[in-house]
């Protein structure tokens, strides 16, 4: 039998726009607390009839701590904490290093003063088996060499250079059939050559401006098709055309704060199920994960 691909997620008890550290979050334009709700769960439900969704305690103190992507950056059994750029969000870094130790991860500390903020900006990309690194507006460049040293991974850094793709998981998405959907705008001229050099056009999907907004690059890769906020018919035709599926969950409350499906997991190859003790297994309150979940 093979294995269920695992994944983490963070209920978003505590989720809100209290601040603002991308030109998403408007403190004025208030989080529909119920729907936010139901939006995750939907989202998580989707994911746990392909995938095991494994879920980290929120903490109160902590409004974007649901975007687990950016807890770090994970590989084998490796975790590589993030550094975030804002006090903000580095009240969160502790709570995650303490989840991954429990959980039998081996954390890799990078420098201090480098920012780096995991599995937001630094994406594997199976098929060619290097990790693309985005940097400028949260991850510092030199983090490419930290990640590579922590890690052993051939990394590649791309320049972003629109704030409103402030992370490289808003405007980028490596799946694992060596497809990539992106926003070329979104990079510098430079970091657009680097792409259109090492991935052939015919696995460049490239979105429309439409679409990037959308966060459809935000996209959950389930291996035949990609779990998204949101697709244009144009999207989903290019999408078809290679043989993959789109399966749209709505995320309006998150994109927010800035954040889309990806955002809201983090995926956990560590092969090995001995080491996942119950207590990575509760459920918490109304999340109620329904089908096929090892919460
Ligand atoms: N409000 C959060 C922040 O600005 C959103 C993070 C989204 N996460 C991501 N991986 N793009 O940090």
């Amino acid at each position: 039998m093979t294995q269920r691909s695992r994944l983490l997620m963070c209920p978003p008890q505590h989720f809100s726009v209290l601040y603002s550290i991308n030109p998403w979050m408007d403190q004025d334009r208030p989080v529909n607390v119920k729907q936010a709700h139901a939006q995750w769960q939907n989202l998580a439900s989707e994911i746990s009839r392909r995938m095991d969704v494994v879920t980290v305690d929120p903490d109160p103190a902590c409004p974007d701590m649901c975007f687990v992507a950016n807890a770090g950056f994970v590989h084998g059994n490796t975790f590589v904490p993030s550094r975030f750029r804002y006090a903000e969000r580095q009240v969160e870094e502790a709570g995650f290093r303490e989840w991954f130790r429990a959980a039998g991860y081996r954390c890799v500390e990078i420098e201090e003063d480098c920012f780096f903020e995991g599995a937001g900006d630094a994406l594997y990309d199976t098929k060619r088996n290097v990790v693309w690194m985005g940097s400028g507006p949260r991850t510092d460049a030199k983090a490419v060499y930290e990640l590579a040293v922590a890690t052993n991974l051939d990394v590649r850094g791309l320049e972003l250079v629109d704030a409103r793709f402030y992370h490289l998981d808003t405007c980028f998405c490596p799946l694992s059939t060596g497809h990539v959907l992106y926003f070329p705008q979104a990079f510098s001229e430079e970091s657009q050559r680097v792409l259109a050099a090492r991935i052939p056009a015919s696995s460049r999907i490239v979105v429309s401006e439409t679409d990037a907004l959308g966060l459809a690059c935000n996209a959950v890769d389930i291996g035949t098709g990609i779990i998204v906020n949101h697709a244009t018919p144009e999207l989903r035709s290019q999408l078809a055309a290679v043989g993959l599926s789109t399966t749209i969950a709505p995320l309006g409350e998150f994109l927010k704060a800035g954040g889309g499906a990806k955002c809201l997991c983090l995926p956990l190859p560590f092969p090995s199920s001995d080491r996942w003790g119950s207590r990575h297994r509760r459920s918490h309150g109304p999340f109620e994960l329904r089908s096929g979940t090892s919460v």
